[in-house]
């Protein structure tokens, strides 16, 4: 890898993909086993459907090899995978090191679990990365939090499911697309959400849903602050899908219409370190990106994390 001064190379988005398993479990699949109804997931959380299904490694090789096809880069010529998840195949390794194999690359390979937050902390080390001298790496963002939920547990079982989300950045000269960044957490949250080593997710719905607003909004103002932009500068955001009333309270602090949020949480419910690459493929596939757009990734999670990006959006 040639040696470059740190910070004088900017990142290029030029591939995307996302995996979603082919089972879909409906609100009304989930009332057969849960004390639930239709009408309560969907009025508190935004959720309709989610999808169950696979292994960590699995999804991450589907996203993976799309968006590096996407890009048209060789595997040979990815120089870094970088993994973000919560619910690893394995302790040890890492589940990049299984992906990394299965997907035929030839560099190193890491995890990362911040949690919700994991995939927006994942594309803030590959830009590290690039900026001294990595000049393509795979980020991807999976999890299959279906392994880690209780399904006899109304208070989590109605929100989690699986997905895969990845991105092929590039190096350019000069700033690049990342216009800023912010990484937080708050380790004394611990308690609110949590899962133990062979457990399942326990959760205090309402402090983690009062604490998400505001995180999410600190998080957010710091990077459009750090990236000189206002909130009506801001042509899409795209939050952690976790519950559409924490995006709607978050985009209504933030000073961002509604209309600009990336939602795919009613098909997905929430997939942690996927949800945030899932809603930007989402949004990329619908047509909503153009040439120019300023758009702001935003997440939270367990830890309590949270972490957000701007990104100025160019055409590969
Ligand atoms: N079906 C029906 N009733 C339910 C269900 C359910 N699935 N779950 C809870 N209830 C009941 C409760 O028992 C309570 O009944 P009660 O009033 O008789 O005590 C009532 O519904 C209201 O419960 P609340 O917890 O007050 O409901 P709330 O409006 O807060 O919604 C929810 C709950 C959806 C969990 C919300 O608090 C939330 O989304 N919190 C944030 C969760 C989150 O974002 N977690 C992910 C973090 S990211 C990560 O790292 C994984």
């Amino acid at each position: 890898m040639p040696a470059t001064l740190p910070g004088s190379r900017g990142i290029r988005i030029t591939g995307w993909g996302r995996a979603l398993p082919e089972k879909v479990v409906t609100n009304a699949d989930l009332m057969r086993t849960l004390d639930t109804s239709d009408e309560w997931i969907k009025e508190r959380s935004g959720i309709a459907e989610r999808r169950i299904g696979g292994s960590t490694a699995e999804l991450s090789v589907i996203s993976g090899r799309i968006a590096l096809e996407r890009a048209g880069v060789d595997p040979s010529q990815i120089d870094a995978l970088v993994l973000s998840t919560t619910t690893p195949d394995r302790t040890v390794p890492a589940t990049s090191a299984t992906v990394q194999n299965a997907l035929g690359l030839s560099c190193g390979a890491l995890d990362i679990n911040a949690a919700c937050s994991g995939f927006v902390y994942a594309l803030t080390v590959a830009s590290g990365l690039i900026a001294i001298g990595a000049r393509k790496v795979l980020v991807i963002g999976t999890d299959t939090l279906s392994r880690i939920t209780d399904w006899d547990d109304r208070n989590t079982a109605v929100l989690f499911a699986d997905g895969s989300g990845a991105l092929v950045l590039e190096a350019t000269d000069g700033p690049g697309q990342l216009l800023s960044w912010d990484i937080d957490a708050d380790g004394s949250a611990e308690e609110l959400l949590y899962c133990d080593l062979g457990g399942y997710i326990k959760m205090e719905g309402k402090e983690v849903f009062r604490r998400a607003v505001r995180i999410m909004v600190d998080s957010g103002q710091k990077s459009l602050d750090a990236a000189g932009v206002s909130p009506a500068d801001v042509a899409l955001v795209v939050p952690h899908q976790a519950n559409i009333r924490i995006i709607q309270a978050a985009c209504e602090r933030l000073g961002v219409p509604i209309e600009r949020a990336a939602t795919v949480l009613h098909y997905t419910g929430n997939t942690s370190s996927a949800s945030i690459p899932l809603a930007l493929v989402d949004a990329i596939e619908a047509g909503r990106l153009h040439d120019g757009d300023l758009v702001l990734l935003v997440g939270f999670g367990a830890g309590m994390t949270a972490a957000s990006a701007v990104l100025r959006w160019g055409a590969p």
